[in-house]
């Protein structure tokens, strides 16, 4: 068990060593169990603030309390020498434990830590003013870290090390001079937010960062952050680092009073006083930030586009065919242009030429057209899916990418039938459904395992047994927003076929096809924060796949789905309005190249409310033998992992490649739980 609940009567507390995530709530209430030697009060009550704001005031209270050791003895310079060693050892007991709690939330966040301080660095190199103060803040953050492994260090050695040492060390660290931790406090601040209430100006580094961040991270590859996740990141590492600076500061006056250098409760009053603003002040403009803050994660192309790893294909939906007029009617005839067929069949093979030399396309033939008379045809290997590698015309013209011809090319001459008519052969697209053909896309629901109080926390697409899934990733929810990471796990997909019994087509599956061959492209969300992604579905709608997510009401304090199975819904967007002002824009694609041969990164392309039609490559760049936009199928999902208030499908490429369609998630919106939390009253 791995859990915390309060009830009326009193705080229970169970704690087991595998705890993975938020051990430090329960540290920080053993602790106070331990040390405080008082029944933990009532009122600690679940905060709902998120973990590094509650590790602040937890920590704070923490060594207030420590005060007590030192305040009962007299002041005296004449204390005695062993009453003395004890109290420090105490004091430094303490601090052990305080030390603890900040390191372990530290680790927590260390990780996430590094990937924004990684991706600052690479996307702000044109930005030096920004990168200038990130030097600083670094600098800043190192001088106070070393300082307090350095104090940390002294616990364990305390019977060995010399009086003067700890005070040596105590006086540096509250000395007002340009070196001490007060001042590198002052500065890590000043650096941070500039002056007061300048939330969104120059001086505020925080909004800086997270407006370049937006602004660049649809030119750079980027942690799987939000922004908003990102800027929290940023935010923890320094609060954090402000902890350390203040409790320094506290025990450096703790051990000088041990010691009989004077009274200090006045100081450390003042102290205190001064980072309770400060800490409070910088509550307000993360807010801001983390309000405007985008909450999207998207993923960037891989460094290596691999087939069936990083990305997938619909196969065969619209396929460059070449085939001679006479077999385009079923009068065996030549009366008419390539052009005039637009929507045909192949009818016959006339005189077995070259439709009997390449497999026939038993589907539909749509958009004709007549390229050339001859031509050298380059058949693709039996197991592609391709029909043709390139087609060399004999006025020069290459279709596809021409190189070595494993099969050997084919001639094929076009003829004249009684000098009045051209028996040409034209190039059409075939739309032939076969075992060659990937076309299909799941529309059954995939639902997180509520009654196990999961929730959805990534998606990625997956081909299986031919059909397009949308698979999510799930995770128990957690009290305050978190989830546990120990249980994340990839939901297994209903793993059908398309031929098995009882299984139907515009039910279970959805088939594209010349006529119903469009996405929509849509950002389903809820700026309802009480609602959390418990599932996604297709559905289709017109002609149009039309993405669905499911919502579900939760008690962010608690953690726990509330009900689910009644507090549920699905919500979309049930556009489909093609003329108005708020028309469903389509976007346009054609004439288009393989994806994979670009050699720079797309960037997302759509924006809400539009769709895409997928199509055939472009005839001059691939003979039109692929469908395209591609399938990312890469894992989307957040470091760290959190609830998601919505998701979409996005289309993402460069101009003149066939780009990829892809999911995204919208990380659930923290910005309401960053708040001053209560006063405690120990
Ligand atoms: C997280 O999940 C693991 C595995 O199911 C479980 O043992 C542990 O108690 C959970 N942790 C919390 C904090 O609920
Ligand atoms: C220390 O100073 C505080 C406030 O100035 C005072 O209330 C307290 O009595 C002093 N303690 C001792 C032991 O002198
Ligand atoms: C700051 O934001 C407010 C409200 O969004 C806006 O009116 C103001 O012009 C902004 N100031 C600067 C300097 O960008
Ligand atoms: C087709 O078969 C050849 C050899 O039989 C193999 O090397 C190649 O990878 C296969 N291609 C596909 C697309 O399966």
């Amino acid at each position: 068990m791995c859990y915390y609940s309060t009830n009326q009567q009193h705080a229970e507390i169970k704690a087991a060593p595998k705890c993975k995530r938020k051990p430090l709530i329960l540290m920080l209430f053993a602790a106070s169990l331990l040390f405080l030697s008082q029944p933990a009060p009532t009122d600690a009550v679940i905060e709902d603030v998120l973990d590094v704001i509650h590790v602040v005031k937890e920590v704070t209270t923490g060594i207030l309390k420590a005060w007590d050791i030192v305040q009962s003895s007299p002041l005296a310079a004449n204390i005695e020498f062993p009453l003395m060693r004890e109290k420090q050892r105490k004091v430094l007991q303490r601090l052990k434990e305080v030390s603890r709690q900040i390191d372990q939330t530290e680790q927590q966040h260390a990780e996430y830590v590094a990937l924004a301080i990684d991706s600052v660095t690479s996307y702000m190199n044109q930005n030096g003013p920004v990168i200038a103060k990130m030097n600083d803040i670094t600098d800043t953050i190192n001088r106070i870290s070393s300082r307090y492994e350095q104090m940390k260090s002294y616990e364990p050695h305390q019977d060995k090390l010399e009086m003067a040492t700890l005070i040596q060390f105590a006086e540096w660290t509250v000395s007002p001079n340009a070196h001490s931790v007060q001042h590198l406090m002052d500065r890590l601040h000043l650096t941070l937010l500039g002056g007061e209430d300048k939330i969104n100006t120059s001086s505020n580094l925080l909004y800086q960062l997270a407006s370049n961040y937006e602004k660049f991270s649809d030119q750079i590859c980027l942690p799987q952050q939000s922004a908003q996740q990102f800027i929290y990141s940023l935010y923890a590492d320094i609060a954090l680092t402000e902890l350390k600076g203040y409790t320094m500061m506290e025990f450096s006056w703790m051990m000088l009073r041990v010691y009989g250098k004077g009274n200090y409760t006045q100081e450390a009053e003042l102290m205190r006083q001064n980072y309770e603003k400060r800490t409070e002040r910088t509550l307000k403009p993360l807010r801001e930030v983390m309000r405007r803050a985008d909450r999207i994660v998207w993923r960037c192309d891989p460094p290596k586009h691999k087939a069936a790893v990083t990305y997938d294909e619909i196969t065969r939906l619209l396929q460059g065919y070449i085939e001679n007029e006479v077999d385009l009617n079923t009068d065996e005839t030549c009366r008419e242009t390539c052009s005039f067929y637009q929507a045909t069949r192949s009818e016959g093979c006339f005189k077995e030429l070259f439709c009997a030399r390449q497999p026939k396309c038993s589907g539909r033939l749509f958009d004709c057209q007549f390229v050339d008379s001859d031509m050298w045809v380059c058949p693709s290997a039996q197991n592609s899916t391709r029909r043709y590698e390139y087609v060399e015309y004999e006025n020069g013209r290459v279709l596809g990418q021409r190189g070595q011809c494993v099969r050997g090319t084919t001639k094929v001459d076009s003829w004249w039938r009684y000098l009045f008519w051209h028996c040409s052969y034209c190039f059409c697209m075939c739309d032939e459904q076969g075992l060659k053909s990937d076309r299909f896309f799941n529309l059954r629901e995939s639902l997180s395992d509520v009654k196990r109080n999961r929730v959805v926390t990534g998606l990625r697409f997956v081909k299986l047994n031919r059909i397009f899934h949308l698979q999510i990733q799930e995770a128990e929810l957690l009290p305050r927003g978190a989830v546990n990471e120990s249980t994340l796990e990839w939901r297994k997909i209903d793993s059908y076929n398309i031929f098995d019994r009882d299984v139907k087509k515009g039910v279970d599956y959805h088939t594209l096809s010349y006529e119903s061959r469009s996405i929509d492209l849509d950002d389903i969300y809820t700026d309802d924060n009480s609602y959390v992604v418990t599932g996604v579905r297709f559905r289709v709608v017109g002609a149009h796949l039309n993405l669905e997510a499911r919502l579900s009401e939760l008690d962010f304090r608690t953690g726990q789905l509330i009900q689910p199975e009644v507090n549920s819904f699905w919500k979309s967007n049930d556009n489909t309005d093609v003329s108005g002002d708020d028309r469903r824009k389509k976007i346009p694609l054609s004439n288009a190249d393989l994806p994979t041969r670009t050699i720079t990164t797309s960037i997302p392309i759509s924006r809400h409310n539009q769709y895409i039609d997928f199509t055939y490559t472009g005839l001059d760049k691939d003979a039109a033998q692929s469908t395209v936009p591609f399938i990312d199928i890469q894992d989307v999902t957040s470091k760290p992992p959190v609830p998601l208030s919505g998701i979409g499908i996005y289309y993402k490429g460069r101009q003149g490649y066939g780009g990829f369609l892809a999911p995204k998630i919208i990380t659930y919106d923290f910005t309401p739980h960053v708040i001053v939390p209560t006063k405690n009253k120990f």
